[in-house]
């Protein structure tokens, strides 16, 4: 029999209480980086290098990081699940990209001019993703915006279909119907596009048409209603900024064949999911093939690097020089050496071993904690990566995880951070990472907080 277990007020109560409470021990711990962050806010707007390293109660400031673990201006000594934005695959400091690396600064680290361990990763990649051909970039944000210019360049048409609630960096084209509110998102069937920040011009918003992850048929009324004016569609085949949001059997393979039908290109997002969800990325894992692949974070090994990968024929609007793929950092032989050590010796056959393994420990440790206590949450993992979902049902959508009551990933979090355990710090949208270096006294401690949250909760 299942039991139906949903939020209650007396649990929201009692989270207001708890993340109370939690924040003061937080704030009690943190008073080095309190002073940072004061001096901070002098010279760094909003007192950080990034939006979203601006958390509830504070930014915690970093000292260092080794293997699985990571240390705060404080003293404080952390399990490190937050894996910088789900780039730290490797873990901290790892002796093989601290060689690579080391033996690369020593003999220059920039010259806009190709070294061969550009060959190498591009060789692993094709192996692990099975792209012919690749080129390179510095971030998540320039592999997504290379995607969309080589659609647009393509097809000679304006307009690309994005999910909505998904991210894919901050240029202009994909910076709509981000994480939009209940009253701007419109009728399920033909969502609004909403633009995510300031400064993004209607002509761009209009440019990205919106539709939901997980549904055929909407896309498919969508394709109808915008024929002839869609280049292509970017999605992340699983949803990582929403928690994690895997595709539904056949969702994947249904776009392929939808947006082939429609002469219109696929391009995948694997900047989260790339070298995560498995050696070949979800690309790999449910054994569809887009027409341009994109990743950055744990490629790099650590390092700002991201690649784009295409077909021969996607390519060749490279290759012909028809389009411009360029960057004076592009294919930078310091990111390029930890790249080739992340991926020929870090990210091997036994770290994706390690991964399930750890995996399997976090989900029945957390599932044990959410039956005993009847907590209308699940867990959804994947890889190296996971999260706990605050509903008492699996979400397929965005629209579905809006609904998901905040408090409960905040105070999660807080347990979590003030037990030890440093997870992303931006709720219900994120995910863990776990790296090759993380063991199972990591994941303990991580189910060990998990079961004081639940039993603080419902206790
Ligand atoms: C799925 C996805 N795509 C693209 C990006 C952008 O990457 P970056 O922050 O390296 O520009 C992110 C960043 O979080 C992401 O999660």
């Amino acid at each position: 029999m299942t039991v139906e277990v949903s939020t209650t007020s007396r649990d929201l109560a009692r989270l207001d209480e708890l993340i109370a409470e939690q924040e003061r021990i937080f704030l009690g711990r943190q008073p080095r980086s309190r002073a940072l962050l004061e001096r901070a806010g002098r010279s760094l707007a909003g007192g950080v290098t990034s939006n979203w390293q601006i958390a509830r109660p504070q930014a915690v400031w970093i000292s260092h990081g080794r293997g699985s673990r990571i240390f705060d201006v404080d003293g404080g000594e952390y399990v490190d699940l937050h894996g910088g934005y789900g780039a730290m695959a490797v873990g901290h400091a790892h002796p093989a990209v601290v060689a690579a690396v080391s033996e690369r600064v020593a003999r220059g680290t920039h010259f806009a001019q190709p070294t061969e361990d550009a060959i190498v990763v591009a060789e692993d990649l094709a192996r692990r993703f099975g792209m012919p051909q690749w080129r390179f970039a510095n971030s998540g944000t320039e592999a997504t915006m290379d995607a969309v210019h080589l659609m647009r360049a393509i097809t000679g048409r304006p307009k690309i279909v994005k999910v909505e609630g998904a991210y894919h960096g901050h240029h202009d084209s994909v910076q709509v119907s981000v994480y939009p509110s209940p009253d701007e998102i419109g009728p399920a069937t033909r969502p609004t596009s909403v633009p995510a920040s300031a400064g993004i011009p209607a002509a761009m918003v209009e440019l990205a048409v919106i539709t939901p992850f997980n549904n055929l048929q909407v896309l498919e009324a969508i394709l109808e209603a915008e024929r002839g004016q869609i280049a292509g569609m970017l999605l992340e085949p699983v949803m990582m900024n929403a928690g994690v949001i895997p595709p539904e059997p056949g969702y994947l393979a249904g776009l392929r064949e939808l947006t082939r039908r429609h002469g219109i290109l696929l391009a995948f997002d694997e900047v989260k999911t790339g070298l995560t969800v498995g050696p070949g990325g979800a690309t790999a894992r449910y054994g569809v093939r887009p027409d341009i692949l994109c990743l950055a974070k744990s490629m790099g090994g650590g390092l700002s690097t991201a690649a784009i990968g295409g077909t021969a024929e996607v390519m060749e609007e490279i290759s012909s020089g028809r389009y411009e793929q360029v960057g004076t950092f592009n294919g930078n032989p310091l990111g390029m050496a930890a790249a080739r050590a992340a991926l020929t010796e870090v990210l091997t056959d036994d770290a994706y071993a390690r991964f399930d393994r750890l995996r399997e420990l976090m989900v029945a440790g957390c599932e044990a904690a959410i039956r005993e206590h009847e907590l209308p949450a699940h867990v959804v993992a994947i890889g190296a990566k996971g999260a706990v979902t605050f509903s008492p049902t699996p979400v397929r959508d965005f629209r579905e995880f809006l609904g998901i009551d905040d408090r409960w990933s905040h105070c999660h979090w807080l347990f979590q951070h003030n037990g030890g355990v440093f997870l992303p710090p931006w709720g219900k949208a994120e995910q863990w990472l776990v790296s090759a270096q993380h063991t199972e006294d990591d994941v303990n401690r991580f189910v060990d907080n998990f079961r004081a949250f639940a039993a603080a909760v419902r206790g």
